[in-house]
This record gives C-alpha cells, structure tokens and sequence, in this order.
C-alpha cells in the first residue's frame, strides 16, 4: 500500500502513520521531482480539504502522475466538512481512467486561524470525530471495502463557491502573513514550507507563490508569523508529530 499524503499541522500526517505498515510519500517532496508513475495493490491520498475542495499542490500533484492499482482510496481531513472534496478527487481521477473505491472524511481540529481560535477547537476536540472514525476506516481499508459517499445539490454548490473564494484568496495570501519582533532568524519555516515559499536571509520573504496551507505559522517555534486576520495567537500542530516529522514531510 502507499499512502500521499500532504499535511502543514499534522493532521493528515497522523491519519496516514495511522497504516502503519504502508509506505507514506509526501507529495511536497514528490512536487520537487519529476512527474513520476506509481503502482501498489492500494494507492491511497490523505490531505486535508481547502475550501471544501483539494489543496492545490495535491490537486497538481495528482494531475501530473500516473498511477496504477486495483484499489484507490481517500481519507480527507478537515475541521467540520470537507463538503464534496471526495467528488472533486474522484472526477480527479477519472480523467485518467480510475475509479476511486473508498471516500471517507474525519474532522479534527481546524488550523484555519483566520476563521478559527485554536484554542476553542482545542476546547471543543472531544465533538470531532477523528478518534472514532480513524480505526475504522483503516480497517475498511485494510479489508477492500468499496465506499463511496454521495453528494447532492447544496454539496456540489457550496464546494463551487467555496473554490472561487479560494481560488481569489490565493492571489494575496502572502501579502496577509507577517512577522513580529519574537522572529530569531532560525530558519523553521522555511524547513516547514511544503512550496519553497520562504527565503530566511538577513529578515523573512515570502516568495509570492503562497498556498495558504500555514504550516509556517503553526509550526514557528517563536510564534513568530501572524496572519492579519488571525483569530487568536494561539497555534497548532496534532499532538502526536513533531517538528521533525512536519520538516521530513515538507523538505525533503
Ligand atoms: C486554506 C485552508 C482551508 C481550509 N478549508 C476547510 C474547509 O473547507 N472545511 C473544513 O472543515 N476545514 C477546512 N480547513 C481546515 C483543515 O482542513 C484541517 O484543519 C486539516 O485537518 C488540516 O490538516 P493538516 O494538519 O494535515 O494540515 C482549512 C484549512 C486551511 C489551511
Ligand atoms: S520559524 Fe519563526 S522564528 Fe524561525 S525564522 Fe521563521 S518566523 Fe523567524
Ligand atoms: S509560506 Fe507558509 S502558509 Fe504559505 S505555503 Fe509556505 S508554509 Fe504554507
């Protein structure tokens, strides 16, 4: 089995270690290579939903690929809905031919500061489902289930809106991150950037090719990196992965 996954603040990191037997690929670091064929018994993406939809790197990530199994599944994570992200990844995938056998969304804590005080997410953790639906869907997963949700109107809808703001919001997401005085210089968020975004010289730039995804923020040791909108100072990584652990998936 091998698992791509994309992750800034762990979630989606410890759904995939969650297999503990499969391989985990990163797909930042896959991004810094060649466009690559890939073949397994079961082919598996694991990335948190943007916008009710796929991130962008995943999203150019999948399109550039080949991929090739019998068995193709998703687990996708978000705050409260991932809306019909799993459609978009299954018509995703049948532009190459593949059908997608097994969809399933968990909801963990939302590391979207702009609209999210972590620490009510934190407060509010035992509502999300993450710790219920995780082992189950890697048994299904283990076992070959074919599931796949459906999505009507309002879903198909809301996802269509949600990517036209998200596709506007990247536009200017670089221009809504700065840094305050706790900043060191110590080159994290740099390690932690899934796109190369930021250059650590005598001070902090950030490259304009910015996807939103805050890793940067979240994993600054100094929470140093605010985002103008930002709805409290309190930042996030899943408690089972590490510093390390975000700069492997993201650097390498
Ligand atoms: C740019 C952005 C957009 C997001 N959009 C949604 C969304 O539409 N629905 C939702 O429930 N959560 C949304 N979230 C929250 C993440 O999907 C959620 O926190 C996810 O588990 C983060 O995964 P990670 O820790 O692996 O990075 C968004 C987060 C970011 C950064
Ligand atoms: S991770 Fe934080 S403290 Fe370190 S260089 Fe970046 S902004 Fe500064
Ligand atoms: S600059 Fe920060 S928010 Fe933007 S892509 Fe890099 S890590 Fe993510």
């Amino acid at each position: 089995m091998t698992i791509f996954f994309f992750t800034a603040s762990g979630n989606s990191l410890k759904v995939s270690k969650a297999f503990i037997t499969s391989d985990c690929v990163s797909i930042s670091s896959e991004l810094r290579k060649s466009p690559g064929s890939y073949t397994d018994d079961k082919i598996g993406f694991i990335f948190p939903s943007y916008f009710y939809g796929i991130p962008r790197p995943v999203l150019k990530f999948i399109r550039r690929s080949d991929f090739n199994s019998s068995y193709f599944f998703t687990i996708i994570t978000c705050g409260s809905t991932s809306g019909a992200t799993s459609l978009q990844l299954q018509n995703e995938l049948k532009k190459k031919g593949i059908s997608l056998n097994y969809a399933v969304e968990i909801t963990t804590i939302n590391n979207y500061v702009p609209m999210f005080d972590i620490n009510k997410e934190i407060y509010t953790q035992s509502k999300k489902n993450i710790e219920s639906i995780l082992p189950a869907a890697v048994h299904d997963i283990r076992a070959s289930v074919n599931r796949i949700p459906s999505f009507g109107f309002t879903a198909k809808f809301s996802h269509a809106i949600a990517q036209i703001i998200y596709k506007r919001m990247l536009d200017k997401c670089d221009n809504n991150l700065y840094i305050d005085d706790k900043c060191n210089l110590c080159g994290t968020c740099a390690l932690v950037c899934p796109v190369d975004n930021i250059s650590v010289t005598g001070s902090i730039n950030f490259n304009q090719k910015c996807e939103s995804c805050f890793a940067c923020l979240h994993n600054c040791p100094q929470k140093a990196i605010h985002h103008k909108k930002e709805k409290s100072s309190s930042r996030y990584r899943e408690k089972s992965i590490s510093l390390n652990d975000i700069i492997e998936s993201n650097n390498i």
